[in-house]
């Protein structure tokens, strides 16, 4: 099942193997999406002054927006999007020109800006804004307005992070299976 895919310029989205995308998604340009990975309803994705990258067994659920920074003087690559692999990304993120790592939580409606850095093994709670250009450390939870580190991850959170991804993987999985429209 596709969503609505348009090319820019050209450039059309490519996937791998296995995704889901809804079909009330827009995906435009130069979006890579990894295997197993999937798009819920309504994400709006444009992959126009720069690229959009996103790894294996990553959710983006429903509402997401993605954009990404064009090139000039001051930052001669502009911003691209790229997340990692096994990245859950909540209801309602927004997401522009930021590098996210891999086994990442991000908690509905937070906002991450131009230019951030996420290691990997984070969580980023609910509501979250992070400022353009902000670097947030591997194995740490982080809250607030903006984004301040609240504490390291428990054992308990570490683990939740790939079994997170792994539950959206057997979703869509479902998904593709049993939703109709009708
Ligand atoms: C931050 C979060 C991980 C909880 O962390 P926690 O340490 O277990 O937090 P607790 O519930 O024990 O609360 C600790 C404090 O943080 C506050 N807090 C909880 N979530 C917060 C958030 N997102 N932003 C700011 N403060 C938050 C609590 O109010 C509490 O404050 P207090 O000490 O003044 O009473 C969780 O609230 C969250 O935001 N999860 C994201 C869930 C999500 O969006 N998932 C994606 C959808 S599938």
């Amino acid at each position: 099942m596709k969503g609505d895919i348009r090319s820019y310029r050209g450039i059309a989205p490519t996937f791998g193997e296995q995704v889901y995308v809804d079909p009330s998604a827009v995906l435009v340009g130069d979006i890579t999406l990894g295997d197993h990975s999937s798009i819920w309803p309504l994400v709006s994705a444009r992959g126009d002054v720069n690229f959009i990258k996103i790894g294996a067994r990553t959710n983006i659920q429903d509402n997401c927006v993605l954009h990404v920074s064009r090139k000039s003087s001051g930052h001669p690559e502009g911003h691209p999007l790229i997340i990692g692999d096994d990245v859950t990304v909540g209801h309602h993120v927004m997401l522009h020109g930021c590098t996210v790592g891999s086994r990442i939580l991000i908690g509905m409606s937070a906002i991450i800006m131009d230019g951030v850095t996420v290691e990997d093994d984070v969580i980023i709670g609910a509501g979250t804004l992070v400022p353009p250009g902000k670097t947030l450390r591997s194995g740490y939870l982080y809250v607030g307005s903006p984004a301040k580190e609240a504490r390291p991850l428990t054992e308990e959170e570490r683990a939740f992070l790939p079994a997170s991804a792994e539950n959206y993987v057997r979703l869509k999985d479902d998904y593709a299976e049993n939703v109709e429209s009708v």
